[in-house]
């Protein structure tokens, strides 16, 4: 039987791993990105995710931080990538069919690594595969496992990518400076940087707009997570990465080649203003 094929055997798993909330958000992204994009492997995840839910129509959004993180990589040649709650994205099938990286750590909860690895063993393009590490990025048994495939894996002499897509904006400040706490040494180590996208919820000014207040509210009912509306102004976060010792760097989302077809005159607007950041570690002895 194809994977997933039956119906009710979909239901019955979701039912039996006692998901996490914030781990279901892992699905709308990729069904909006899928009905109003066209961006290479969406549409073979999406068909064959185990839910059916009704997209938002914002493929726009979903669709410019995913070019904006590959747009990252490949300007800063990153070769080594850890993509951190990576979901159901394919750049990993993205970037190493065109030979554009060179080893790839994907990290998630358990509940969506699974799901993910089955999606990817049924692709029938190619049978390369990154190294999963599930777990919570809260935990330090995580970083333990990402450190460990790292340090075995990634050559010296190459800067690593960590990158986190559609998830910083359902962290506080203690868990920012967590994640990067826990970054310092892998980056310090093999050089690099972490990078994420701009995201509403990093843009107050924007929360008037109801479209996107809804959006940002639909999402944290899914999430069960609060942040997504607790609003931090772009100097305050940047002000924020600072205080923890990094160096803040900022390239304009993608916004002229999407290939979204819901891009209108708000999203434009938006999307003219979001950028990624690019964080870098500043050197110890200068934080001393
Ligand atoms: C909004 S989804 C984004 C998924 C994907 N990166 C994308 O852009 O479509 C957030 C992802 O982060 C994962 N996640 C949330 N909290 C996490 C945690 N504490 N540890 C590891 N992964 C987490 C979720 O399981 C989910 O896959």
């Amino acid at each position: 039987m194809a994977w997933w094929r039956n119906k009710k055997m979909k239901q019955e798993m979701i039912q039996e791993q006692k998901r996490s909330p914030v781990a279901d958000t892992a699905f709308l992204p990729l069904i909006d990105m899928a009905a109003g994009a066209c961006v290479p492997f969406v549409e073979f995840y999406a068909r064959r995710l185990p839910v059916q839910m009704d997209p938002v129509g914002k493929s726009h959004l979903a669709e410019s931080r995913y070019l904006g993180a590959e747009k990252v990589i490949e300007e800063k040649d990153l070769r080594q990538i850890i993509e951190l709650g990576a979901g159901f994205t394919p750049h990993y099938q993205n970037l190493n069919g065109e030979g554009l990286v060179d080893s790839y750590i994907e990290v998630d909860l358990p509940e969506n690594s699974e799901i993910k690895q089955g999606l990817l063993k049924q692709a029938v393009w190619d049978e390369s595969m990154p190294t999963f590490v599930q777990g919570n990025v809260f935990d330090r048994k995580t970083w333990y496992s990402i450190g460990h495939h790292a340090f075995q894996n990634f050559s010296e002499e190459k800067p690593v990518g960590i990158f986190a897509e559609g998830f910083m904006q359902y962290t506080n400040p203690e868990q920012r400076k967590y994640l990067l706490d826990q970054m310092r040494p892998l980056l310090e180590e093999f050089g690099g940087f972490f990078f994420f996208e701009d995201s509403l919820t990093f843009h107050p000014e924007f929360s008037e707009i109801p479209e996107m207040r809804a959006l940002s509210e639909r999402m944290s009912k899914i999430s069960k997570n609060d942040q997504l509306t607790n609003y931090i102004s772009q100097e305050g976060l940047t002000h924020e990465f600072e205080s923890y010792g990094f160096y803040v760097e900022r390239m304009p989302a993608p916004l002229d080649n999407l290939t979204s077809r819901d891009l209108d005159d708000e999203g434009r607007e938006v999307l003219s203003r979001f950028q990624h950041w690019i964080l870098t570690p500043r050197p110890s002895e200068v934080l001393r």
